[in-house]
């Protein structure tokens, strides 16, 4: 008898993992109603160790200029079109103390990869944080770096690293990236991120130009191999001022089944529903959490330029200030069941 998608979803959540043929299957089969049945059992197995909590993190954006020229991002050194800004130690402490005030207890410090920030900066900057705020976690979002430098983060009092691993197929990332980039570099950053004990997040946009169903399914064996303790997921949404301008944007359904999948292959994983997803679709973020997604991380960044960190096209912003910011997670998190935790959220 021939195997459904949903008898695959079914030893998916079983067995945590599948077979490349049965991957193809799930990727090239799916239709909505296999989805809804992967997201329903997702969110089962979240609550199952999570609860009905979901965990926020304040992101500071603290630097939109970048040395590297990733084909898909609005950051990259060779857009003339976008203001650049940095902010100095004191802003970022300042965005930390008022994320503090309003229930904020991870704070994601995000960048491009600008070199302007040394490692002396940046440990300055976390052990400040860590020194002022000792029951917060610090996130570093700052790319790839040399294990000393890693090290020296770690030591500063960095607690997590997200470097989405963007594809775990080499061909595919040389089609994103100039061949100034390398693939095994990135794979590199990530091994030597696990090795120092650090909480570490891949992940890939879905739908990037020259994704395919082998694409997918080398990043599922990636990350159920590598076990990233958290996964960001969102669509491919292109930026007008990239070489990748005129491609297509990822697909929401595609997407929110790719949570649900993450989700039955490592139930313990931190998954945030992204701004990309909430970019999307008006209510993305919230249907990612019903698809299996745990975590929100809104925007701590001062206010003049929350408009300039342009990843790609209509990126959501939100113009209020935290407490507003807070709030606005805290009702769209409650439409659909769940609560805000103000908490850490460590990997459990
Ligand atoms: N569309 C969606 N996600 C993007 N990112 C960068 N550019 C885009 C885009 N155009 C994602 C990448 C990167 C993260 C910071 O944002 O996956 O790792
Ligand atoms: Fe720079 Fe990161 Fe954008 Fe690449 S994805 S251009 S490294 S900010």
């Amino acid at each position: 008898m021939e195997i459904t998608n949903k008898n695959i979803i079914d030893k998916l959540e079983e067995k945590n993992n599948l077979s490349r043929d049965e991957w193809t299957q799930l990727f090239e089969s799916f239709n909505e109603d296999d989805r809804l049945y992967a997201a329903e059992k997702a969110s089962n197995v979240a609550q199952s160790i999570y609860g009905k909590d979901i965990f926020i993190r304040g992101i500071v954006e603290f630097s939109n200029i970048c040395n590297k020229n990733c084909y898909y991002c609005g950051l990259r050194a060779g857009n003339s079109n976008i203001e650049r800004y940095r902010l100095s130690e004191e802003d970022i402490v300042s965005c930390c103390q008022d994320g503090y005030k309003y229930g904020f207890r991870t704070f994601v410090l995000q960048s491009g990869e600008d070199p302007y920030y040394d490692t002396n900066m940046i440990c300055r900057i976390v052990s400040r944080i860590k020194k002022d705020f000792p029951d917060c976690a610090i996130t570093l979002s700052i790319g790839e770096k040399t294990y000393e430098e890693y090290k020296a983060y770690k030591e500063a009092g960095a607690d997590r690293y997200l470097l989405r691993h963007e594809t775990a197929n080499e061909d595919h990332y040389s089609i994103l990236h100039p061949d100034t980039m390398s693939w095994k570099n990135r794979m590199r950053c990530l091994d030597d991120l696990k090795s120092l004990g650090y909480q570490v997040g891949a992940g890939v946009m879905i739908g990037s130009p020259g994704q395919t169903t082998k694409c997918l399914i080398d990043d599922m064996e990636y990350m159920a191999s590598f076990k990233p303790h958290m996964i960001g997921l969102g669509p491919f949404l292109p930026n007008s001022y990239t070489p990748f301008k005129d491609k297509p944007k990822g697909s929401y359904e595609l997407t929110l089944f790719m949570i649900s999948l993450c989700r039955l292959c490592l139930p313990h994983a931190l998954i945030p529903a992204t701004t990309a997803l909430g970019t999307i679709r008006p209510n993305g973020r919230e249907q990612g959490i019903l698809a299996g997604a745990n975590v929100i991380m809104p925007n701590l960044s001062p206010v003049n330029v929350r408009d300039k960190y342009k990843l790609y096209d209509n990126k959501i912003i939100s113009t209020g200030n935290s407490d507003e910011c807070r709030r606005d997670i805290e009702k769209r998190v409650e439409s659909v069941g769940y609560q805000v935790l103000i908490d850490r959220g460590d990997f459990k």
